[in-house]
């Protein structure tokens, strides 16, 4: 396979419900390897987030406003078609430790299968952020632990203002 002599854009994208400080290293280190990054949040009818789209693109843009080529969507449907239609050529995913393995080797197969002409590009996040998940963090704070360490201060506040809805 010949290296394009074009700028690389690739797409981060994800649930992002809500954006973690994980989230954030790996946007930062795609940042630094690719010229243009759109961290784009899925419109998932099927799941019942926490923020909704609108919100996690707000929360996402302030918290990213310092990243120059770092835009961000949102996206439904098919990720290869969305990426097809940014002019993307890659695909940026993080692995966080082996659990996260076999999830995203399916998804990277799959879309290869669908899309050939695009790589999935996997990230380590660094392993001070190994144990961070969005889900955790919405249980963490939850149950009134701290998250001050785990999510941007902006995500911090927007959690504050979110009254949790009871689990049963
Ligand atoms: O942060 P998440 O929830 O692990 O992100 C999952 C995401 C958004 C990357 C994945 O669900 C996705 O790409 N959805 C789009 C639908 C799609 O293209 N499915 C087929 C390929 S696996």
């Amino acid at each position: 396979m010949e290296r394009s002599p074009q700028p690389v854009s690739a797409i981060y994208p994800g649930s992002f419900d809500p954006l973690t400080n994980g989230h954030l290293d790996v946007i930062s280190r795609g940042a630094r390897l690719f010229e243009r990054l759109t961290v784009s949040v899925l419109r998932n009818a099927a799941k019942e987030p926490l923020f909704s789209v609108d919100e996690r693109v707000a929360m996402l843009r302030e918290v990213l406003s310092h990243l120059p080529n770092v835009e961000v969507d949102c996206f439904e449907g098919l990720l290869v078609r969305y990426a097809t239609q940014k002019n993307a050529t890659v695909i940026v995913r993080g692995i966080r430790a082996v659990s996260d393995y076999e999830y995203e080797l399916q998804m990277a197969l799959m879309n290869r299968r669908l899309e050939p002409a695009i790589e999935t590009v996997f990230l380590m996040a660094g392993e001070a952020f190994s144990f961070i998940s969005s889900r955790l963090v919405k249980e963490v704070y939850h149950l009134g632990g701290d998250i001050g360490a785990l999510v941007p201060p902006a995500v911090e506040l927007r959690l504050r203002q979110k009254t949790l809805k009871p689990t049963c």
